[in-house]
């Protein structure tokens, strides 16, 4: 397919204090956008400027949340080339959760051709300070004028970039995270480890209860028992316990974080001893509670590595060591992002240069 490059004729102003960055509030000039329907396949592929999409207010996307997405970043390396963070893996997910939520895959190779010739066009966005990033948010919705339930016969698939400093405001400051013992977010044979919207709506009553109670952040437990973490919905989980570090499995119900997936082959390279398995919420409150869980802390493309500082269950919380992030936390941080901005080498293969 022949990608069309369309002129932007009233570029923004760009933001020029970065440390206003924020997270997703502001957009580059060009997105790209293509089609798809039943006949044709995808097509139509273009990079235009950024701006509404016009939809028919019977989409199906609109009444029966048939959208996917996904989160990846660009970044400006020390040496001022620009990479991108395994964009493949993130391209190869979005095509599951394609499948998983019946929308068409897409080609990756030319997603991933169309988005670095996106990212080269927008390169002046992409922005210099430490921490700061381009969020990178491919995105396929269903745009069939249709009320039937079935699945759509035509979707549009795009992508927008957004320069962004830290996803919390309190940038690397340890989150305090509410543990859910009455809403779930995922159940066996549902759409957890898709990366869909629904999934996020859903858990938004929960993160406002939090909110009000003064929680950053809500940590779902599984929904048959309610008794083992599951994952935060913007992170995965991992919990340094004793010695050895535990997080979830993948078992249907939590995301495949490609930042997840990143950490655990540092903590590894590290010497850790990893156990993918179900942790319970006591074992959780206990070991902070006894000093035997020592550090807790998130992954995401977004929140990169989050230190947890608090857990509160059933109104019992506990802080977890001194308030501060914890050593190991802020040792996978900085390993990260050293390969992310090219402060060291890539010897993993996770850097696209753009
Ligand atoms: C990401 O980390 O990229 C995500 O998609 C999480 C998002 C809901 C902020």
């Amino acid at each position: 397919m022949k990608l069309e490059i369309l002129p932007v004729n009233y570029p923004k102003a760009k933001i020029d204090d970065e440390s206003k960055l924020a997270f997703g509030r502001q957009f580059t000039d060009r997105m790209f956008i293509m089609e798809f329907d039943r006949k044709l396949g995808w097509h139509s592929a273009r990079i235009q400027p950024y701006g509404p999409l016009s939809l028919d207010p019977a989409a199906t996307v609109l009444h029966y949340s048939q959208e996917i997405f996904e989160g990846l970043k660009a970044f400006r390396r020390v040496d001022g080339s620009l990479a991108l963070f395994r964009p493949r893996d993130n391209i190869s997910r979005f095509n599951r959760s394609a499948t998983r939520m019946c929308m068409p895959e897409v080609d990756e190779d030319f997603l991933l051709d169309s988005l670095l010739e996106l990212i080269r066009l927008e390169a002046d966005w992409v922005p210099k300070s430490e921490g700061t990033s381009l969020y990178i948010r491919p995105t396929m919705i269903a745009s069939e004028a249709f009320l039937g339930v079935r699945p759509a016969d035509q979707y549009l698939c795009y992508i927008i970039l957004s320069p962004v400093g830290a996803y919390y405001s309190g940038g690397i400051a340890p989150v305090k995270i509410w543990i859910s013992d009455n809403y779930v977010r995922a159940a066996h044979g549902g759409t957890g480890e898709a990366k869909t919207g629904g999934n996020y709506a859903a858990s938004l009553m929960a993160a406002k209860e939090a909110a009000e109670k003064g929680y950053d952040q809500v940590l779902w437990l599984d929904a048959s028992e309610k008794k083992y973490v599951e994952e935060v919905g913007s992170m995965n989980m991992f919990f340094l316990y004793d010695d050895k570090i535990i997080t979830s499995p993948l078992k249907g119900t939590v995301l495949h974080g490609i930042t997840r997936r990143s950490a655990l082959k540092l903590l590894q390279n590290m010497g850790y001893q990893i156990e993918e398995r179900a942790l319970s919420v006591d074992e959780v409150m206990e070991g902070a509670a006894n000093g035997r869980l020592k550090e807790a802390f998130g992954t995401g493309t977004a929140v990169v590595i989050s230190p947890v500082g608090s857990f509160c269950y059933k109104d019992h919380c506990i802080q977890l060591g001194d308030g501060e992030p914890g050593e190991l936390t802020m040792k996978l941080y900085k390993e990260l992002t050293d390969i992310q901005y090219g402060r060291q080498p890539d010897k993993y293969g996770w850097i696209t240069a753009v």
